[in-house]
């Protein structure tokens, strides 16, 4: 039996790029999959229907993850479409450099909103819906906390707070068997 079989993971971002492969990786190990998107639809049919024709199960649920409402939703449609959630992968992030003397606020507060705050509400989402086995969580960070390239202040700190959360909530959910 596949590793995942029975298994319903939501991945965020997962129109294009590195979340549309860990969504295509998951559904080969057997695990139904809800692929999130904030604007690109195209992108996230296409994947699915990917899954689907290599005998998967997925669907695409458009959403932003910075806005709470938006969460609640993904997730009661993955509950709606496939009963249970076992795996969330927050993957959706804004990938942006920029030099210091173009940082504005509206930058700041939209690489914030989707990396940290996203990731936030998504995971206090898919707690309420894991089950008495628990479930897991994926963050999704980057080696810009490392290397500290240059241009990189705003993505870095998001990514640098991602490894943070990442760690507060591993002992606040763990003892949930939420790893
Ligand atoms: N690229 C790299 O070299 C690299 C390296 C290390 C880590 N990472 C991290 O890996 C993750 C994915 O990066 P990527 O390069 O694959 O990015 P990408 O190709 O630009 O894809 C970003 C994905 O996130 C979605 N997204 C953006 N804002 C969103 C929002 N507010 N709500 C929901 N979905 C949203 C996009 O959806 P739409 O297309 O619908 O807008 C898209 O599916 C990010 O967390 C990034 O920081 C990337």
């Amino acid at each position: 039996m596949s590793k995942l079989a029975n298994k319903v993971a939501v991945v965020t971002g997962a129109s294009k790029g590195i979340g549309a492969g860990i969504a295509k990786s998951l559904a080969e190990a057997g695990a139904a999959v809800v692929m999130n998107y904030a604007s690109a639809k195209d992108g996230a049919d296409k994947v699915v229907a990917e899954i689907k024709s290599n005998g998967g199960k997925a669907i695409a649920v458009q959403g932003n993850v910075a806005k709470a409402a938006d969460v609640e939703r993904i997730f009661a449609e993955t509950k709606k479409a496939f009963g249970r959630l076992d795996v969330l992968v927050n993957n959706a992030g804004v990938y942006q450099f920029t030099p210091l003397e173009d940082i504005t606020e509206e930058s700041f507060h939209k690489l914030f909103n989707t990396n940290v705050l996203g990731l936030l509400l998504a995971t206090k989402e898919a707690a309420k819906y894991f089950g008495e086995e628990g479930g897991s969580v994926i963050n999704i960070g980057s080696a810009v906390t490392e290397i500290h390239p240059p241009a990189s202040a705003v993505y870095t700190a998001t990514k640098g707070a991602v490894d943070a959360v990442t760690r507060v909530l591993a002992k606040e959910l763990g003892r949930r068997k939420f790893v």
